[in-house]
């Protein structure tokens, strides 16, 4: 059994200790990120826009989600892994959703897997859950849902609509999920929610009052381009760093500078009669054919 798992990530909402987690879509990635000690990845379906480069994150597909999700299950030892269900891979009927979450934890090695949505897929997160899946709802702003809002919008602003936020996650806590995202809701609304649900609150953009919270890597690193929301913190500039290395190595690769004699392995060559033996033997290559 993992460090973290179900049962240690709910002691640690019962002792107020907060949880990391951090969305990852790669093997060498999940790596780094397990030795920094989250306590979870979340293979988010974000990968259409960081990995992919969509403008959403409509387009990806259940087989998107398997080959990327395997890379960070096999990367990853003791940290929890959640994998999302794509835009359509479970909204079309309860078996839909069974099967699908079926191979992502069949395929991919995973933890959990989420799924966005309030009442309206509660009876697919009570199927998964009947199953043995743990399930993580996903409720506020629920970007599969982006046509639908308008855009990237706060969600839960008035009065009606925190009334909405509050009674779906007290219906996805009923048909069975131990985990919930709530993305871009005010923070006293998220505070309430966190208080009054068993369930793992993990926010973005929803303030301090959660039980933890995640970040799209790329954002937080520097790694990603245009808009960048405002719960965002940059952690690093990996970005910049990456840009300054490898025009570095265009540089020197392109003056002759790279590969100096330490990176070449030189002392396997055979001698210099033996190569100017096979050099006369060959004649000159015509490279003109
Ligand atoms: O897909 C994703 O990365 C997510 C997070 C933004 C919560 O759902």
């Amino acid at each position: 059994m993992k460090r973290n798992n179900i049962a240690s990530l709910l002691d640690m909402k019962s002792r107020g200790e907060k949880i990391s987690q951090v969305t990852c879509y790669d093997y060498s990635t999940a790596r780094v990120m397990e030795e920094a000690g989250v306590n979870s990845i979340l293979v988010g379906d974000s990968l259409g826009m960081t990995m992919q480069g969509y403008e959403d994150t409509l387009p990806v597909t259940m087989d998107d989600m398997i080959v990327y999700g395997r890379s960070v299950g096999r990367a990853c030892k003791d940290t929890f892994i959640v994998i999302d269900m794509p835009f359509m891979s479970y909204q079309t009927s309860v078996v839909q959703a069974v099967e699908n979450a079926g191979r992502i934890m069949k395929e991919c090695r995973a933890n959990a897997v989420k799924l966005e949505g309030g009442c309206a897929v509660c009876p697919q997160i009570e199927a998964i859950v009947a199953c043995g899946i743990p399930v993580c709802a996903h409720i506020g702003m629920t970007p599969q849902s982006v046509n639908s809002f308008g855009g990237f919008k706060v969600q839960g602003k008035g009065e009606k609509e925190a009334r909405r936020v509050l009674e779906d996650a007290l219906a996805v806590e009923k048909a069975g999920a131990f985990m919930v995202v709530l993305e871009c809701v005010p923070p006293k609304l998220a505070e309430l929610i966190t208080k009054k649900t068993k369930m793992i609150t993990i926010g973005i953009g929803a303030g301090a009052g959660c039980d933890g919270q995640v970040l799209v890597y790329q954002d937080m690193l520097g790694l990603s381009d245009g808009f960048v929301p405002k719960f965002v913190k940059r952690f690093a500039n990996i970005g910049q760093e990456m840009k300054l290395a490898v025009s570095e190595y265009d540089k020197e690769v392109k003056s002759g500078e790279f590969p100096s004699i330490e990176y070449t392995y030189s002392k396997s060559d055979c001698s210099d009669e033996f190569l100017a033996q096979l050099d006369s033997e060959y004649g000159e290559e015509d490279n003109t054919k």
